[in-house]
């Protein structure tokens, strides 16, 4: 079903003229949970699942530092910085992976985005991570946590996105 070029170039030169990757291409990443809140020592899943030509996945950490995390690609060995290696396993294949990130320390609270490398980058919608102390009380939902702030990194802003 073919749509009016020109309605298709208006948001596009919009975009362009944002610096949104890839706000209004065909693909997206979707990304999951949004949220996810585990003890210090242990382990979260985040799911990047892309459609279409997919050369590879980063999964960032925007905040508090920007971080490249991992590099998975299909049948290559994948990149983890030194601060999770040992500590993240892969499951699925690039289009549908999971990552699961295990002995979590409080200081790895923070917001991770998955990054598809195609014609050109897209991201996901972000997942914020939180690491409670291990003799914490009460903070046990995402929910929670949003509605006191507490354990919350400083927001990731647009401004943190490569371009
Ligand atoms: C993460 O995903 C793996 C593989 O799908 C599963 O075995 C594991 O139970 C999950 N862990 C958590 C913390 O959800
Ligand atoms: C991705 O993989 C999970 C299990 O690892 C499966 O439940 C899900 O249906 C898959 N999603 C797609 C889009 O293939």
């Amino acid at each position: 079903m073919a749509r009016p070029p020109r309605l298709l170039l208006l948001p596009l030169l919009l975009a362009l003229a944002h610096g949104l990757p890839g706000a209004l291409v065909a693909q997206e990443v979707r990304q999951s949970p949004h949220c996810t809140i585990a003890p210090a020592g242990g382990s979260v899943n985040i799911t990047c699942s892309t459609s279409g030509d997919l050369h590879g996945i980063y999964l960032k950490q925007l905040g508090p530092q920007p971080q490249d995390i991992i590099y998975y690609e299909d049948r290559v060995v994948p990149t983890t910085d030194k601060r999770f290696r040992g500590r993240i396993d892969f499951s699925g294949s690039q289009d549908n992976l999971t990552i699961t990130m295990h002995r979590l320390q409080p200081s790895d609270t923070g917001t991770y985005t998955c990054q598809a490398i195609t014609e050109v980058n897209i991201y996901g919608s972000g997942t914020l991570v939180l690491v409670t102390e291990e003799q914490s009380q009460g903070l046990h939902r995402c929910s929670d946590a949003l509605s006191t702030g507490s354990a919350l990194p400083a927001p990731p802003t647009a401004s943190a996105l490569p371009a």
